[in-house]
């Protein structure tokens, strides 16, 4: 009955939901998806050889700091972008402390307004949750991904950073669960940190290892731990950002457990696939907020991710210039690292490894991100219906890891040198080539703005509006 597809990829193993997987084709028109089939290869203006690959969605990376607009000398969208693109990521969410911070209703239309044409991924937008209440009915209207509550900041690019009072937190939080919005929690609690941080300058310490003995795994954990009550008193769901490690991941999962917290974790690459051996060994460079922890922590999450404590796994990619990283003491320098265009060949290398299956790799970059941000009506999974956001991995193949070929404006990786197990062969946006054969074939960036979706009857929560 058809008179054949727009774009056909053939011969490859089409990675479907639940671990199913399709030995054959997968048609496209219109952008979409519209079957996937064995057999004889369907009729198509385009056919893009997929033999010996695995046909995955395209990742969803809800955590990235594209730093546009403002801090543009670190990275810019399209920069960026284009390597969330080389990376296998076909959507990006980006966090809102730019240069101007994502506040308003008006902030987020201009934000998106100015980034059309400028990324080669599709993207959503986070709004801070500080300041947001008043708001968060309309941000919701216009797709907002989630308000990112940054517990543990006192000072944020040399500026002052107010913490959110415990008025606006609960004025935010019942806003927010009205509106069916999640939170999104940057957890270290903010008095712990800052007495570790000025008892341990007083010692004089200026070691690598300051960093990390400045922000300790409970420190982490007792945020988690407020962040997760906080959000049940007031019906609010809540996402735990690049979680680092043990006792973070207990402390979220026994409280998930015991209050019916309607929340989920994610960790990142860095604290997979790194240890304080290679903060020693790589010194500030390679600093995070929270720091990437020991081998034993490292082993929780990998337990975390066997067990499905892990819901997602995003890059919190956050470059900043080498001068940023320079300081005496690196209490003093900018914390943050590049990672984008790494997550899932590393993934993929580990699926390669036999440390986990490829459907959960699938499951962690793909399917849940697009759950978590409410994309999951369109993205991340290679249903008939969703977006053709398509990466084409070579199993057989092998990714070398330079930061010099990265394409973000920082060129410095914690995983220089890396030989990887898998190479990407294709990534394809909403049925269009965006990478062919490891090289970028589209003209110009197309990507853009999807908008996150919620019910429209909301969720009201009464004891706590009649005493606000
Ligand atoms: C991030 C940044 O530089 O924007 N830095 C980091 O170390 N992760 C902020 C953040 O995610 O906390
Ligand atoms: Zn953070
Ligand atoms: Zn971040």
């Amino acid at each position: 009955m058809s008179e054949g597809y727009d774009l056909v990829i053939a011969d490859g193993v089409v990675q479907l939901p639940g671990g199913e997987t399709v030995a054959g084709w997968l048609g496209v028109t219109d952008g979409r998806v519209v079957a996937v089939g064995e057999g004889a290869v369907p009729r198509a203006d385009v056919v893009i050889d997929a033999s010996g690959g695995q046909v995955l969605p395209g990742a969803i990376d809800t955590h990235v700091h594209f730093r546009d607009p403002g801090d543009t000398d670190k990275e810019d969208f399209t920069s960026g972008s284009l390597a969330a693109a080389f990376g296998g990521v076909t959507t990006v969410v980006d966090m809102p402390n730019t240069g101007h911070v994502v506040v308003t209703p008006d902030d987020f239309r201009e934000k998106c307004a100015y980034l059309e044409h400028r990324s080669w991924v599709d993207f959503g937008l986070h709004a801070n949750f500080n300041d947001s209440s008043g708001f968060v009915d309309e941000l919701a209207e216009l797709g907002v991904a989630s308000l990112k509550w940054l517990m543990g900041y006192a000072d944020w690019k040399g500026y002052q950073y107010q913490p959110s009072s415990y008025a606006e937190t609960r004025a935010t939080f019942m806003a927010a669960a009205h509106a069916s919005v999640g939170v999104m929690v940057h957890a270290e609690a903010l008095p712990w940190l800052l007495d570790f941080r000025d008892r341990l300058r007083a010692q004089g310490r200026t070691d690598v290892g300051v960093h990390a003995d400045s922000r300790p795994p409970f420190v982490e954990a007792i945020a988690v731990a407020e962040a997760a009550i906080v959000a049940v008193e007031f019906g609010c769901r809540l996402h735990i950002v690049h979680l680092t490690g043990d006792v973070p991941l207990r402390t979220a999962i026994a409280l998930r457990d015991a209050l019916g917290a309607d929340l989920t974790v994610e960790t990142c690459p860095q604290y997979l696939f790194l240890s304080d051996e290679d903060v020693l060994a790589q010194g500030v460079s390679i600093q995070a907020n929270p720091p990437i922890r020991s081998l034993h922590d490292q082993a929780a999450l990998w337990d975390g991710i066997a067990a499905g404590t892990i819901f997602s796994v995003a890059s919190d990619h956050a470059p900043h210039l080498p001068e940023d990283k320079q300081a005496e003491n690196p209490l003093d320098a900018l914390s943050g690292i590049v990672g984008v265009e790494t997550m899932l060949p590393l993934m993929v290398d580990a699926a390669a490894s036999g440390r986990l299956s490829l459907a959960r790799v699938v499951e962690l970059l793909c399917a849940h991100p697009a759950r978590l941000v409410r994309l999951d009506d369109r993205k991340g999974s290679l249903v008939p219906g969703h977006d053709a956001d398509i990466v084409i991995v070579d199993l057989q193949g092998r990714t070398h890891v330079s930061g010099e070929a990265l394409h973000s404006k920082q060129h410095t990786t914690p995983f220089e040198g890396r030989e990887l197990r898998g190479a990407i062969r294709h990534v394809l946006l909403r049925g269009r080539p965006l990478i062919s054969a490891g090289r970028l074939v589209a003209r110009e960036p197309f990507g853009r703005h999807a908008p996150s979706l919620y019910p429209r009857s909301r969720s009201s929560i009464a004891r706590h509006e009649a005493i606000a």
